[in-house]
């Protein structure tokens, strides 16, 4: 590497402190952004633009171009998994994710993991486009859904406010609901060493819904699934860094990252942050602002950005949002965040 530095991202991921941390922030490209939502009028449906690389590779840039992150993510959806694997998707204006709900061992039978990484073809041609096209300083992160968030939209059928149908199946059935798993931890290996020989170099895995299991259940279906995935991947690709942001996993998340041999933790916004420094002895962290307070911007956003940088900023540390942006979020006050987590 004679020449190179490594990326900002990649050397905290590593485990480096340092007093300007990278930045990034979950759902970073998106409907807030105008260039975005020209991008997405043009494309079609929202798996149309996931679909088509060279879409998908311009409004992956956008929020790098326009706020020089330090981080690309790939443009595209955790649900690209179950429609790969021959799950109907849609999604619909104002509803978010339909699927043909899976409900038993003959649904999930036919159910194929094998030929996701062919299916998904043109998700990597999208990986290799934006690592083509990024600054040499900026890393490009790949992510997958976790099993049980991925299968949570799968048997609920798109999202769920009590998770009744998926919680019910995995309690009245649970080989059957393990068989669901199985398939995704499978399929989930496959698509991120997909995305990783394209160009990935860090890979985060969103489990969005872990902070609605019981202890045994966390055990089983969150820290499980996510173990076998982090060890299916490493045997493949021992140096890429992978995140876990198991969302609300409150006092399971010490046991998630010993447990998984995670390289860093996603912290949520609900994380105070005197445990994420203690966490931080355990694993590098990434988080945690309130996306409300990106929509809300001035005073009371730098103030809470400046609380984080002055805890976190001792350790390995990626600052970020406890959840993704959202829609309503003025695009200058991404311009005002960034500029605070730089020193100004
Ligand atoms: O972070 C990024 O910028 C990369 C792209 C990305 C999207 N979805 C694009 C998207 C990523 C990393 C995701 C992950 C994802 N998708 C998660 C986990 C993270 C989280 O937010 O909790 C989940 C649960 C999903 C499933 C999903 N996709 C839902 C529930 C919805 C509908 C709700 C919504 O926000 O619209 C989506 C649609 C979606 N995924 C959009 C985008 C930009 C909006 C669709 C559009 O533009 O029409």
């Amino acid at each position: 590497m004679a020449g190179h530095t490594v990326k900002p991202l990649i050397r905290a991921l590593g485990g480096v402190a340092s007093e300007t941390p990278p930045v990034w922030l979950m759902r970073q490209a998106g409907r807030y952004l105008p260039e975005y939502r020209k991008i997405r009028a043009e494309a079609g449906t929202f798996l149309d633009l996931c679909y088509n690389p060279e879409k998908a590779a311009e409004v992956t840039l956008q929020p790098v171009r326009r706020y020089a992150m330090d981080a690309a993510i790939l443009f595209s959806d955790i649900l690209v998994v179950p429609d790969a694997m021959g799950q109907n998707v849609a999604f619909r204006e104002g509803e978010g994710p339909v699927l043909e709900p899976v409900r038993d061992a003959a649904g999930i039978g036919r159910l194929d993991p094998d030929g996701v990484a062919e299916r998904l073809a043109p998700v990597y041609a999208t990986v290799e486009r934006v690592a083509a096209a990024l600054p040499d300083t900026v890393a490009l992160i790949g992510f997958a859904g976790a099993p049980w968030t991925v299968a949570s939209y799968m048997v609920e059928g798109g999202s769920s406010k009590d998770f009744r149908e998926v919680k019910g199946l995995a309690y009245r059935d649970d080989g059957a609901f393990a068989a669901l798993v199985d398939k995704l931890v499978t399929a989930t290996v496959a698509h991120l060493s997909a995305q990783i020989d394209a160009g990935a170099e860090v890979v985060q895995i969103f489990d969005t819904w872990a902070g609605v299991l019981p202890e045994a259940e966390f055990e089983r279906w969150c820290i499980a699934p996510t173990k076998a995935i982090v060890d299916g991947v490493r045997a493949r690709a021992p140096n890429v860094p992978m995140i876990g942001f198991p969302r609300g996993a409150a006092f399971n998340t010490e046991r998630y990252i010993a447990e998984t041999g995670i390289d860093a933790v996603g912290l949520d916004t609900a994380v105070p942050l005197e445990v994420g420094k203690w966490l931080q002895a355990r694993c590098a962290v990434q988080g945690n602002l309130d996306p409300i307070l990106l929509v809300e911007g001035g005073a009371p956003m730098e103030t809470a950005a400046r609380a984080i940088l002055s805890v976190l900023s001792g350790g390995p540390f990626v600052f970020n949002l406890g959840h993704g942006v959202l829609p309503q979020t003025p695009p200058e006050h991404v311009a005002q965040l960034l500029q605070v987590v730089r020193g100004g």
